[in-house]
């Protein structure tokens, strides 16, 4: 079957930056605990007005444009987000509107900070089936929404963004996408959630009183489980192309935290410099983080032609996954 290959990569950030200085007139915390606990030292916060497609759509324009490719040749848009602009349609529907994609048929994959390595693994299905022959995937997220800003222990971590890929058909039998491995363990649902606002607990004066719409999270527990998961599924996903983790020239990884980072390179054995990190930058910005590090690496020319690529990402649910790339 043909490959998959990422034709082009685009992203997009918010103007307004909140530093952790900022942070230290809204909740009880510091800059020095913000900076060793995690590596963030700023995050992006959307504009008023500002709704998750737009971002989407700015980051998906660059896409597009690196890749050559005009609105009307896309088949197919993925959107992996869990801050839609509203609960129904799919923020996939305002992108391919607002884009004038009008021959592409559009949905959003849930799977938070996972969603751009989800949507891009059911694009790359497309692909290889012949199904599809221009597929654009994006992550995007405006968390700023749904942190609790009473919350020191979350409302540090996140920041808003967007990320995108154009995926074809791969010229080339030995570049493109080699593997997508995807894991998800239900039973991990509640340490990181937003229990009110949906079919089981309805937005009421109760739960915004409780802001039980907003994001809580066990930050110990989500910690563990991101360390062990996303070592191991790397390890899975490079086993099944008969690859080791030396092998790997670069790791592009969701942004979530640097000891997190750390602890999965050091597991791999890979050596930290081979991960792109702005997280610095941008704190968590959720299904935005892994296709916003890819595009900046490929930028900045840090990923050439013939390099392997693995990807890694997790998120609520608990879901996780990697992929590996020959670019
Ligand atoms: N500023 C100052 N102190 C803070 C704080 C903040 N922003 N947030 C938490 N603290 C406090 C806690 O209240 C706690 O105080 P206590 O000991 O008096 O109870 C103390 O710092 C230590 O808390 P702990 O949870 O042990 O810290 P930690 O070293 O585990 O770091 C996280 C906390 C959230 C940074 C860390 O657990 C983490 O990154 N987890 C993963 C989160 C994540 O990535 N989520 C998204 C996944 S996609």
């Amino acid at each position: 079957m043909t490959l998959a290959q990422i034709i082009g990569t685009g992203s997009y950030a918010p103007s307004q930056v909140i530093t952790n200085k900022d942070l230290e007139k809204v909740v009880d915390t510091s800059d020095e605990w913000i900076t060793e606990r995690t590596g963030i030292k700023e995050r992006r916060q959307a504009a008023p007005g500002e709704a998750t497609s737009d971002m989407a759509v700015a980051a998906a324009r660059e896409a597009l444009a690196l890749s050559g490719t005009r609105p009307e040749e896309v088949d197919l848009i993925v959107v992996g987000t869990i801050t839609a602009d509203m609960p129904m349609p799919s923020c996939a529907a305002f992108v391919q509107a607002k884009l004038g994609a009008k021959n592409a048929f559009a949905f959003d994959v849930a799977a938070a900070c996972a969603g751009a390595l989800y949507a891009m693994s059911v694009a790359e299905q497309f692909i290889r089936t012949g199904r599809v022959k221009r597929a654009l995937v994006i992550g995007a997220d405006l968390f700023t929404r749904i942190v609790n800003w009473k919350d020191r222990n979350t409302c540090v971590l996140f920041g808003d963004g967007a990320g995108a890929m154009v995926l074809a058909p791969s010229e080339d039998p030995q570049r493109g996408i080699l593997s997508t491995h995807l894991r998800t363990d239900g039973a991990l649902a509640e340490i990181l959630a937003v229990p009110a606002g949906g079919s089981k607990e309805p937005v009421t004066e109760e739960t915004l009183r409780t802001q039980r719409h907003k994001l809580t999270m066990n930050g110990r527990e989500v910690f563990k489980c991101a360390v062990r998961a996303l070592s191991d599924t790397t390890q899975e996903a490079l086993a099944s192309c008969g690859l080791v983790p030396a092998q790997v020239d670069h790791v592009i990884a969701h942004q979530a935290n640097m000891r997190i980072l750390e602890a999965v390179m050091q597991r791999l054995e890979v050596p930290v410099e081979k991960c792109w990190i702005n997280l610095d930058k941008y704190g968590n910005t959720s299904a935005a983080s892994l296709p916003m590090s890819l595009d900046e690496a490929c930028r900045a020319g840090r990923i050439k032609r013939g390099d392997l690529v693995a990807m890694l990402a997790i998120g609520a649910g608990m879901t996780w996954g990697s992929a590996v790339v020959r670019w």
